[in-house]
């Protein structure tokens, strides 16, 4: 026993043996302390980064309920790999959903079940790349990371402008583009909605051209002064991609996300998607399936538009009372306000003295690429009580104030 447990130890590293002298302990690597990691950036008071929900407001009791449904009647096949496209009982509720709220036409047959819109956008630019596709045009400005994760996977992007009604289509016909990305619900950052006659024009292109809409519809749910517009994928389904994703009406966090395709490239973009991960989590995909269809989602949303609309407005309200300079843009809608600092303000200076007084804040201008605009924060409101947002906003213009005492 003992001769076996001394050549165990040597095996494992623990001893060392030379024949002629005796066995030692191994000396152990010598331990370099590592730096200690630099101490977190204390977590902003307010936070007013742009496309935050309210995860607070997430609905535990009822999630628990459909995943509890779940749990108790799903069959023990519905826990194997899931079906590339994702599980037929999502796909069913997302086709009737997505067509009662949105206006998009979809079959079971025509939706990919993937993680969140950044997931969907990513096995596109990667089916489009390997295609050999001409240049990918995307509004400028645009939410930066989904350029950044679209130019990783090496397809160009060419950016063409955005005015009061959304994408400037008669530039986009000047370029060489055969796909573009818009987001026509709710312009992401600008807040601005796309035209009747835009739309049109999108859907003439894209039969002309034999062109690919990619239309990013991630929060268009929420619309507080009327119905939103419905989908783009509506009028074109045969040319346009559809996106959305439960991170802003649910939470981020869960990752589920849907594509909606015309058929032969959903099921490419399926097969990417089982080849990257072999599926999103099954018992994810079965509650949010069980919650849509018990109603549970939409009483959510109803919920939560509520809870929107008056932070919206709180929002509106602190900055007249506090930056009356600032003037706001942008439909009443979404989770997000475009607001324009006043003339003479330094958008970079505004973000770097909110930091020193606990306010997170973003810029404009990281979203653009050449466009040139005035200075102006993209804020969400979402995640902050309205006595929140107006301690915040206060606090902002006093930021704002700051900049102009040290510029003279
Ligand atoms: C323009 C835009 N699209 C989509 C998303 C959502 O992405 P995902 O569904 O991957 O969470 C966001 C989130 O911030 C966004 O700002």
């Amino acid at each position: 026993v003992v001769v076996d447990v001394y050549s165990q130890l040597v095996a494992e590293g623990w001893l060392r043996g030379r024949p002629g002298s005796g066995t030692r302990v191994a000396m152990a690597a010598p331990f370099e302390a590592s730096p200690p990691p630099p101490a977190p950036h204390p977590a902003p008071c307010f936070d007013f980064r742009a496309g935050v929900p309210d995860v607070a407001g997430f609905p535990r009791t009822a999630w628990l309920r459909s995943t509890a449904a779940i749990l108790h009647d799903a069959p023990a096949s519905r826990l194997l790999y899931p079906a590339d496209q994702g599980l037929m009982e999502l796909r069913e509720a997302l086709a009737v959903y997505l067509g009662r709220v949105r206006g998009v036409l979809a079959t079971p047959e025509t939706i990919v079940v993937c993680a969140g819109v950044a997931q969907g956008l990513h096995l596109l630019a990667e089916e489009l790349t390997s295609a050999g596709a001409a240049p990918l045009a995307i509004e400028d400005p645009a939410q930066r990371r989904e350029r950044d994760l679209i130019t990783a996977t090496g397809l160009e992007l060419l950016s063409v402008g955005v005015g009061d009604d959304g994408l400037d289509t008669d530039r986009l016909v000047q370029t060489d583009a055969r796909a573009v990305l818009v987001t026509p619900a709710h312009q992401f950052p600008l807040g601005v909605v796309m035209g009747p006659d835009r739309r049109a024009d999108l859907v003439v292109w894209a039969s002309r051209r034999g062109g690919l809409v990619i239309e990013d519809d991630y929060d268009a749910e929420f619309r507080f002064d009327r119905h939103p517009v419905g989908a783009l994928q509506g009028l074109a389904p045969e040319h346009t991609v559809y996106l959305g994703s439960v991170s802003k009406t649910l939470a981020p966090g869960l990752r589920l996300g849907w594509i909606v395709a015309p058929r032969p490239l959903a099921e490419r973009l399926a097969r990417r998607k089982q080849q990257d991960d072999l599926g999103s989590p099954a018992l994810d995909q079965l509650t949010l399936a069980h919650f849509v269809e018990s109603g549970s989602y939409d009483r959510h949303i109803r919920r939560m538009c509520q809870r929107y609309r008056e932070r919206r407005n709180a929002l509106l309200s602190a900055l007249a009372l506090h930056l009356p300079g600032a003037e706001t843009s942008g439909v009443s809608a979404g989770i997000h306000v475009l607001v324009q600092l006043p003339e003479g303000v330094d958008e970079d200076r505004v973000v770097e003295a909110a930091e020193c007084r606990s306010v997170r804040v973003e810029g404009l201008r990281q979203h653009c690429v050449s466009a040139r605009r005035p200075p102006a924060l993209v804020l969400g409101y979402a995640s902050l009580t309205p006595s929140a947002i107006d301690e915040g906003v206060r606090q902002l213009a006093a930021a704002v104030g700051d900049t102009l005492v040290s510029a003279h």
